[in-house]
């Protein structure tokens, strides 16, 4: 998930049994120019591998000279996005743009595939406009060297509103001989179930349920419905999230970084009056913290 899918993150995610882990989506063009802070995003830790990391672009020497330097940096797996529906990103032919130019698809997976030693995915939409396009592109690419396909099956009309039409998954299982990973309002047990055992998919890649709650992962893993944590529980995992934020990104960038995560992570708990928007407004990690701190005894979960 762009803007929220970095290290820390994805740490996190292997640290509550996530089986694999994917980075944000980074831009070819910015590794083909050298762009320094997209390829800091390149840097992956040891303990997050199997990793995939994902790339957008259009241009398949591009693509495959960004490919090939994320194979150097240690990506377990190569992932084309061929999802994001974002107009500046389709606006230059690539993201959800590629399954519009089934040729061009192709000939992107063909020369990352010619490129890297390592798996080349992608993750595709049902269709970049209103229609169903999934299985016929993807047949291609699968013909093209794809070695496993991620399905968000959500229309490109639909952006990311409304409920995701799995019945594409299966039928998309039907079809192709590669895997097929699952994503789209996977936030439970039965969810993922109803997909690995239902629609034959070999995996599932939970998205927003997991913001806030990296439980998700244990819960799923053990076959329970998710369970409510304590209050202490979850301002811990927050801290600790922040702490890594801060090793990676620096103080500052951690602090704003961290801003959109309060609101996911206080969901389940009524709060302190202004709590929230004070921790919004910090300017401080100092500031943060001495909030988080005193804040929590005022913490309860909502009944
Ligand atoms: C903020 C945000 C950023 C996202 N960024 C990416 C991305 O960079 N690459 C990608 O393939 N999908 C991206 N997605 C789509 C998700 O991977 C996922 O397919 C989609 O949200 C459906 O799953 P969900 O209903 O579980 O959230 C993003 C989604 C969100 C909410």
């Amino acid at each position: 998930m762009a803007g929220i899918s970095v290290r820390s993150f994805r740490l996190q995610a292997r640290r509550y049994g996530a089986g694999m882990v994917a980075t944000e989506m980074i831009s070819s063009y910015a590794v083909h120019y050298r762009n320094q802070r997209t390829l800091r995003m390149l840097e992956l830790a040891e303990e997050e591998h199997p990793v995939s990391v994902q790339l957008f672009g259009n241009r398949p020497e591009v693509m495959a000279e960004a490919a090939l330097a994320a194979e150097g940096a240690g990506a377990d797996i190569i992932d084309i996005n061929m999802g994001c529906p974002v107009r500046k990103v389709i606006k230059t032919g690539a993201g959800m743009a590629l399954m519009e130019d089934g040729k061009r698809a192709a000939a992107v997976v063909a020369a990352i595939v010619d490129a890297v030693r390592v798996p080349v995915t992608a993750k595709i939409r049902s269709g970049p406009g209103r229609e169903v396009t999934a299985l016929s592109l993807a047949s291609r690419l699968e013909d093209a060297g794809l070695a496993g396909v991620c399905i968000h099956p959500r229309l490109g009309v639909q952006g990311r509103k409304g409920r995701a039409d799995h019945t594409v998954t299966a039928a998309l299982v039907e079809r192709l001989r590669v895997p097929v990973i699952a994503s789209g309002d996977i936030a439970g047990r039965v969810d993922a179930e109803r997909l690995l055992q239902g629609a034959g998919a070999a995996a599932v890649m939970p998205g927003r349920a997991m913001l806030g709650d990296p439980w998700l992962f244990t819960d799923m893993l053990a076959g329970r419905e998710r369970r409510r944590r304590r209050p202490e529980e979850v301002m811990a995992e927050m801290r600790r999230f922040f702490q890594d934020l801060v090793v990676e990104m620096g103080r500052e960038r951690a602090v704003r970084f961290m801003r959109k995560f309060y609101g996911w992570y206080m969901k389940p708990f009524r709060l302190p009056s202004n709590l929230a928007g004070e921790l919004r407004r910090a300017q401080s990690y100092d500031e943060a913290e001495s909030l988080m701190e005193s804040g929590l005894p005022g913490i309860s979960p909502v009944s």
